[in-house]
């Protein structure tokens, strides 16, 4: 039986190989519930596009046009947001810039592409059950140059919290605010332990998202691969890792491999104090027989000019806590305030962020629209400069950040990726504005077709 994995039907791209002048890449996508079958078998109630968890895997290249069709027969509303990619303000998919699409409606997403990447989407309203029932997907975007591998697999990884009977766990409660909606059943492509294959003697390039409400993983496959890319795309080199974090929201590439026939792998989080205490599996990894490889990665991948170095000083402060609320429960925060409302940043002007986490957990902070580089984390510069949309905040410590806005005005916002906790007030929104530009204060537009 096919794994997931591989399955072709169930993440079968959607582009076969085209020519190379820029396409557009039309894609439509219902969201709708339907049986989302998690293990033979075991069905739980999905909310879905086209059907699938996850989504469609969108794929297509720097230059392209994306064009998506979102129709949604949910019986609520919804919008669509492309985490991680540079696209304009108003296509961004928050209601901060679209009304949202209501029962029967349907909206236009239509963006180019402009960066290699692995990325991702998901629904951006009520999110804390919307994607927790699965409404995410990944997209690709390959450049014409890209380290060469044997072959490549998208593994979006996603815990969900189920009840006894089998069926999604009800989604209130004040341990889920406080903690974030942990699970308990870990899936891979939305499968439950699923046998990933792979030949002996061959690299392969993974891209792995981490699609859960609430869980930190830290990604490991029992033995040393190589890092290539982050949320924004390659990093400089290829730097040999035994285990990395991905927060929520967080995007790895990496090479693994060769394996030896008869190796027996698996791809885990090890225990990182954020609620796992042992390694938990997300997938077997079986290693089929050996094949020739063609791969080759390069020692030098791509060049990251330094945006500041690392003891720039800060434009301004992001402070990340929480509250008690008057009925005792908790409220998250950004500079004291619940939903923040903070003030513009200026096209063409660098952007140093003092990310002060004086709360006694960690919280992934998520940026839309923009990549920013970690200049330090407690003033220590991290091992290498890389693109990044999503990084961790550990508790009680500060990360400094530098982002350039370039020329997409609009409304934008800045949250923690533990949707509950963006749910419960820990976000912000700002404008980006254009040099002598005054703010306007428009309202989302519609442009329902
Ligand atoms: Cu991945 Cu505001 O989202
Ligand atoms: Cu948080």
């Amino acid at each position: 039986m096919p794994t997931p994995a591989t399955d072709s039907s169930s993440q079968r791209s959607l582009i076969g190989d085209a020519p190379e002048s820029p396409r557009t890449v039309e894609i439509d996508l219902e969201a709708r519930e339907g049986a989302w079958e998690i293990a033979p078998g075991q069905v739980v109630e999905g909310w879905m596009y086209n059907g699938q968890v996850p989504g469609p895997t969108i794929e297509a290249r720097v230059g392209d046009t994306l064009v998506v069709r979102l129709k949604n027969s949910l019986r609520e509303a919804t919008t669509l947001h492309w985490h991680g990619v540079r696209l304009p303000a108003d296509m961004d998919g928050t209601s901060l810039v679209q009304l949202t699409v209501g029962p029967g409606e349907s909206f236009e997403y239509r963006f180019a592409l402009v960066d290699a990447g692995t990325y991702w989407y998901h629904s951006h309203n009520n999110e804390t059950v919307q994607v927790e029932r699965g409404l995410y997907g990944a997209l690709i975007v390959r450049d014409e140059t890209e380290p060469v591998v044997d072959a490549e697999q998208v593994l979006v990884l996603d815990d969900i919290l189920l009840d006894e009977n089998g069926e999604f766990a009800s989604f209130d409660g004040m341990q889920q605010r406080h903690d974030g909606r942990h699970g308990n059943t870990r899936l891979v492509n939305g499968r439950v332990g699923p046998e990933i294959s792979i030949a002996a003697g061959q690299i392969e390039r993974w891209r792995i998202v981490n699609a859960s409400n609430a869980r930190y993983i830290l990604l490991s496959i029992g033995r040393p691969f190589r890092l290539l890319g982050t949320d924004g795309g390659l990093v400089e080199e290829p730097i040999t890792m035994s285990d990395v974090l991905l927060t929520p929201g967080d995007r790895v590439d990496i090479a693994v491999g060769p394996f030896d026939e008869g190796d027996t792998v698996s791809l885990g989080s090890l225990p990182c104090g954020h609620a796992a205490t042992e390694i938990e599996q997300f997938a077997s990894i079986r290693v089929g027989e050996r094949q020739a490889s063609k791969a080759f990665i390069p020692d030098r991948l791509r060049t990251i000019e330094r945006l500041a170095p690392c003891d720039a000083l800060p434009t301004r402060q992001v402070l990340l806590g929480h509250t008690m609320s008057a009925d005792g429960a908790v409220d998250f925060t950004i500079n004291d305030e619940m939903h923040l409302n903070d003030h513009p940043a200026t096209v063409g002007e660098l952007q140093v962020w003092d990310i002060l986490n004086n709360s006694h957990m960690d919280h992934p902070f998520h940026l839309h629209g923009f990549f920013f580089q970690v200049l330090s984390v407690d003033g220590v510069p991290p091992e290498f400069v890389s693109w990044e949309d999503t990084c961790n905040v550990p508790a009680n410590s500060r990360v400094l950040i530098a982002w350039m806005p370039d020329d997409r005005p609009g409304r934008w916002m800045y949250h923690c990726h533990i949707l509950e906790h963006h749910a419960a007030g820990m976000m912000a929104s700002f404008e980006v504005v254009r040099p002598g530009e005054r703010v306007m204060h428009a309202g989302p537009h519609s442009c329902h077709t």
